[in-house]
C-alpha cells in the first residue's frame, strides 16, 4: 500500500510518499521559519497563506522523488488537528480534493500520533508496548503505547511545553524564534556550576510537568546576572540541565511503574542532544532501550502521517468525505 502524506498543522508544509512495503519513498518539506522570524512567533493567516501556495508544487515533487504517479498511490493522509485551524484546513481540503479526483480514501490523522509513530520509519523499530515521551511545542506528554490506537496519557504538563519553555527562555537570551535548538547550542558553551534551576515536580508523586517556572528563574538569573554571552551561555546550560534532568527523572519513574522496558521519544525537543544522551544512560541503567526518530523526523514533517494514515488505512479505516478538522484534540479520543 502507498500513501501520500500531507502536514500542514503549523509552519512547515510537510509532504512524503510512504509504501508498506518498501517504506519512505520521499519526503519533501517547506519551513516557514523565515516568513514568521520577523513577528517573533507563527502568523496563523501567513501560515494558512503560505501552505497555499506549497503544498500542491511539494506534492509533485514527492510523487516525482518517488518516481511514482496518481495511479500508484492508495491513499492520502492528511493532518486533521491538532493545530492552527487555517493551516489544517488547507491540508484537509488539499487531502479531500486529491482523495476524491485519484478515487482513493482520504484518511484524517492525529499530528501527535504521527510524532508518536515517527521511530517506526527507522531500521530497528520499536515493538509494542512502549512509552512514549512526547515533547514538542505544544505538548509534554508520557504515553503508555499499547497497539496503534490505545494511547493512555500517564501525565502531561500542567503548564508550558517543554518546546515553549525552550522557546520563551530563547527569546529572553535573544535568540529569535523559534529557539529551541539555538538555546541548545549555546548551552553546549555554558558551564553547568555557575547557576541552579529547579526541577519542577520530581518530589511530587506520579507523572505530571510543569514547566513555566524555571522560565522564571531565567528572568531573574538575567536580571541579576547581566546579558554578556558568557552569562546568557550559563543560563541557556542551567536552564537545559534542569529541563532534561526533569524529563529523565519522570521517564525512569514512568517506566518502573508500568513496567515497560522501551522508551519512543518523539516530537520537536526529541532532537535535543543532551536530551537523547542522559535518556540513553539511564535507559542503559535500567536495562531499558530507547528510540528516537532521525533529527529531521522529530520536528514536524509529511513522513509520519504518511506513515501514521498507512497504518489507519491498514487497520481498516474508512473516508467519509467530510472536510472536518480539530484544532483542539485529545489522542484518547482518537478512535482505535
Ligand atoms: O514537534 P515540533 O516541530 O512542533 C510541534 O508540533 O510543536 O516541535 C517544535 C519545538 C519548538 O519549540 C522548538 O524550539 C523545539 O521543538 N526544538 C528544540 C530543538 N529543536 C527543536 N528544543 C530543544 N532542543 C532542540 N535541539
Ligand atoms: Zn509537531
Amino acid at each position: 500500500m502507498r500513501i501520500l502524506g500531507i502536514e500542514t498543522s503549523c509552519d512547515e508544509t510537510g509532504i512524503a510518499v510512504y509504501d508498506s512495503e518498501l517504506g519512505l519513498l520521499s519526503h519533501t518539506l517547506f519551513s516557514q521559519v523565515g516568513i514568521h522570524a520577523e513577528f517573533g512567533g507563527v502568523v496563523p493567516e501567513l501560515a494558512s497563506r503560505d501552505h497555499v501556495r506549497k503544498t500542491i508544487p511539494l506534492i509533485k515533487a514527492a510523487l516525482l522523488e518517488a518516481n511514482c504517479s496518481a495511479a500508484d498511490i492508495h491513499g492520502v493522509a492528511y493532518t486533521a488537528g491538532p493545530g492552527l485551524i487555517g493551516a489544517l484546513l488547507v491540508g484537509a481540503m488539499v487531502g479531500q480534493s486529491i482523495g476524491f479526483a485519484w478515487n482513493v480514501p482520504a484518511i484524517p490523522v492525529h499530528h501527535m500520533e504521527g510524532h508518536l509513530l515517527a521511530p517506526m520509519l527507522e531500521k530497528g523499530a520499536p515493538a509494542f508496548p512502549f512509552l512514549a515521551l512526547l515533547v514538542s511545542g505544544g505538548h509534554t506528554q508520557l504515553i503508555k503505547v499499547e497497539k496503534i490506537g490505545s494511547y493512555e496519557i500517564l501525565g502531561e504538563s500542567l503548564d508550558d511545553a517543554v518546546g515553549e519553555a525552550f522557546d520563551k527562555t530563547a527569546k529572553l537570551l535573544g535568540l529569535g524564534y523559534p529557539g529551541g535548538a539555538a538555546l541548545a547550542a549555546l548551552a553546549e558553551k555554558g558551564r553547568s556550576d555557575r547557576f541552579y534551576f529547579p526541577r519542577p515536580m520530581i518530589d511530587r508523586p506520579g507523572l505530571d510537568f510543569s514547566f513555566s517556572g524555571i522560565k522564571t528563574f531565567a528572568v531573574n538569573a538575567v536580571a541579576r546576572a547581566g546579558n554578556d554571552e558568557a552569562t546568557r551561555a550559563d543560563i541557556a546550560r542551567a536552564f537545559q540541565d534542569a529541563v532534561v534532568e526533569t524529563l529523565t527523572i519522570k521517564c525512569r519513574r514512568a517506566l518502573e511503574l508500568t513496567g515497560l522496558k522501551r522508551l519512543v521519544v518523539a516530537g520537536g525537543v526529541g532532537a535535543n542532544l543532551a536530551l537523547r544522551e542522559n535518556l540513553k544512560i539511564m535507559t542503559a541503567k535500567n536495562n531499558a532501550e530507547v528510540y528516537f526518530p532521525r533529527h529531521e523526523f522529530c520536528t514536524d514533517n509529511g513522513a509520519m502521517i504518511a506513515y501514521a494514515g498507512c497504518q489507519r488505512l491498514l487497520a481498516g479505516h474508512k473516508n467519509n468525505l467530510s472536510v472536518k478538522v480539530h484544532p483542539r484534540w485529545e489522542m484518547q479520543a482518537i478512535e482505535a
